[in-house]
């Protein structure tokens, strides 16, 4: 089969069960979703000749058979986008078992990806590939015949050595891989180039195997490394962490460690492990750097090997989050939503220092299933207080945020959303009791993002409520708040 054949069998397939999936009620308002079947990883996030583009982890074909491709979304503004065909088909002998997880860089104008080939062995044992593909008008991409221009895992690793993210420093290009040591730690590997073609390795960066990381499991995934406040950030997903409290309580992780990098010898001196996210489903984000100098970040609402979800029953799984602009406050990565999603909004309905005293309200043309939503809690002397949205007192439903001001502690219940009845719906952080909380929340169909204090933490879930539940309620315990919103219809 060549590319144009398999571009042709997924649009065929994507034909077929576009009526079944258009129908779900979950489908998504304002998030990035696959037209048809799996979608995991964004990759290759750029901004090149005016344009944005997003791939992503695709397999069109879910659940009956797995092609990983990559998928292709490109944009002008940041919120409309388009769906372009496939970039690359898993058809070459080097990625012939899924074109896997990647990164995109302008080469004089061009966009050259780069990318994991996976490939399955006769004994069904993996091989591991690096290879690129570049395009001069961004929707069309060729393979190159040198490909794979880096062949195995290095000395020291298992197969498990992918998800390149390619980036320039001093007119050189750099790369970070994610790895596995042959003693089954997670790690994470610097290469250069001089031309993309021809790659040596720096060193090892950064690994589990160090006393301080030993907790940090036995692979890591999706690393990135790019420059904040003159911070080096280096973002993995390392598996195999245990949970510890209110920490790491997802299958797999994801989270940062700050630092500064030696170039020349791979050197990374850093600080602490710190979660990027507290809530249920966020894993493999990609951070890009635009040309007016911010640094966005897009993630993956779901996680490996977790496939729950009412939506598969209508052939479709996973979504990517909304796009966040990183900062760097108090020596911590904060996320801010994407400031073009302003132009989203509809229809402001805002309420001003309402004081909400041991009771539950309802406020007039407050609720939705697809919304932004900024509240402002301001308290001296309470127990706790928070919202319930997607409320539904008759099918009992709600998704639950609230302050537990006695343990500051905030918190994001989903076991009443419908869906997520297992005991293990709860997810919480500390946060310092200074008399005001803010929450800045993103509603979609079947997601939340809730933002809290400026992007100090976030949450981010997929929830699965009832589409006749759309309340929103505003309570109080053990004393009063004072409440300031803005909502928007999205
Ligand atoms: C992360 C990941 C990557 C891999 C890709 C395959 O979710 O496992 O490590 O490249 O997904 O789809």
């Amino acid at each position: 089969m060549n590319s144009l054949e398999f571009i042709k069998k997924v649009s065929y397939i994507e034909e077929k069960y576009r009526d079944k999936v258009e129908k779900d009620y979950y489908r998504q308002n304002y998030h990035l979703m696959p037209k048809v079947g799996f979608m995991n990883d964004p990759n290759g996030l750029i901004e090149i000749n005016g344009e944005y583009h997003v791939f992503y982890q695709y397999n069109p074909f879910y659940p009956d058979e797995k092609h990983v491709c990559w998928g292709h979304f490109r944009s002008k503004d940041l919120i409309t986008w388009e769906c372009l065909p496939v970039a690359l088909s898993p058809l070459e002998w080097y990625d012939s078992h899924g074109c896997y997880s990647g990164s995109a860089v302008n080469k004089g104008g061009k966009l050259v990806l780069m990318y994991t080939g996976n490939v399955k062995d006769s004994k069904g044992e993996r091989e591991t590939y690096q290879c690129l593909a570049e395009s001069s008008d961004g929707v069309e991409f060729k393979k190159p015949y040198i490909n794979p221009v880096i062949k195995n895992q290095h000395e020291g690793y298992t197969r498990h050595f992918r998800d390149p993210k390619v980036w320039k420093h001093n007119d050189k290009w750099y790369m970070v891989l994610g790895a596995q040591r042959e003693e089954e730690k997670g790690s994470t590997v610097l290469y250069c180039s001089d031309d993309l073609q021809n790659w040596s390795i720096v060193h090892e960066i950064l690994g589990s195997n160090l006393s301080k990381f030993d907790f940090l499991g036995y692979m890591w995934e999706c690393p990135n490394l790019f420059t904040l406040d003159n911070k080096d950030v280096l973002l993995f997903c390392p598996q195999g962490v245990d949970k510890q409290g209110d920490l790491y309580n997802n299958i797999y992780q994801c989270g940062y460690v700050l630092g500064s990098l030696n170039y020349e010898t791979g050197e990374f001196s850093c600080g602490d492990f710190l979660e990027l996210d507290r809530g249920f489903e966020f894993y493999a984000p990609q951070v890009m750097k635009t040309s007016d100098g911010r640094t966005l970040l897009l993630g993956w609402m779901g996680l490996p090997d977790r496939e729950v979800s009412p939506t598969i029953d209508n052939r479709w799984l996973h979504c990517l989050t909304i796009i966040r602009e990183l900062k760097m406050k108090d020596n911590k990565v904060v996320q801010k939503p994407l400031r073009e999603l302003k132009r989203l909004r509809k229809g402001k309905v805002e309420y001003k220092n309402k004081i909400i005293k041991d009771t539950e309200t309802k406020l007039d043309g407050i609720n939705g299933d697809s919304f932004e939503l900024k509240c402002k809690f301001e308290f001296d002397k309470v127990n706790q207080f928070g919202i319930k949205m997607r409320y539904n007192s008759h099918k009992d439903e709600e998704i639950l945020m609230f302050y537990d001001a006695i343990n500051e502690k905030i918190v994001f219940d989903r076991s009443k959303d419908g869906f997520h009845k297992e005991a293990d719906a709860e997810r919480k952080c500390f946060i310092k009791n200074n008399g005001k909380v803010k929450m800045h929340i993103f509603m979609d169909k079947s997601s939340v993002e809730i933002f809290i204090n400026d992007g100090e933490e976030t949450f981010t879930s997929r929830i699965y409520p009832s589409k006749d539940s759309k309340d929103i309620v505003f309570y109080s315990k053990g004393g009063e708040v004072r409440l300031s919103v803005d909502h928007w219809q999205i």
